[in-house]
């Protein structure tokens, strides 16, 4: 699959970053099953603890919108360095993900590479442990 117009964007959302502490930009853009794109931004707080990430905000406006399954997920942050989505933002992407998720790591929409979830986030806690 080309995901050049999922990281373009991603790209285009991490110039909405609200990143005034750490100044760190990140943009995100999910594909969810039915084809439909969701976007978002990191939004920094004060209360450093209260920041959300750009791939959890992109997340929950696909979930909130009725979105059920990530098909892929493209990240772009550091321009010049593959941006890997943090334990929490794993975790999220794992309640809404299946065997084939892509994570996509960007630094531009020329230059990225492809990881499958099981790569990134191995052994996960999941629904699939609470009976
Ligand atoms: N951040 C993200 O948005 N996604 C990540 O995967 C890593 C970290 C944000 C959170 C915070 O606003 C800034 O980057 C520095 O940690």
């Amino acid at each position: 699959m080309d995901y050049k117009k999922l990281i373009l964007e991603a790209l285009k959302y991490r110039e909405r970053a609200y990143a005034p502490y750490s100044k760190f930009k990140v943009g995100a853009a999910v594909i969810m099953e039915d084809g439909k794109i969701y976007s978002g931004c990191n939004i920094e707080n004060a209360s450093y603890g209260a920041t959300n990430c750009a791939e959890r905000t992109a997340i929950f406006k696909a979930v909130s919108e009725g979105g059920k399954t990530i098909k892929a997920i493209a990240i772009v942050g550091d321009l010049h360095n593959y941006t890997y989505p943090c334990g929490i933002c794993r975790q999220v992407i794992e309640e809404f993900s299946d065997y084939s998720t892509d994570i996509v790591l960007a630094k531009n929409e020329n230059d990225y590479i492809v990881k499958n979830f099981g790569e990134i986030l191995p052994g996960a806690f999941s629904k699939k442990d609470l009976n």
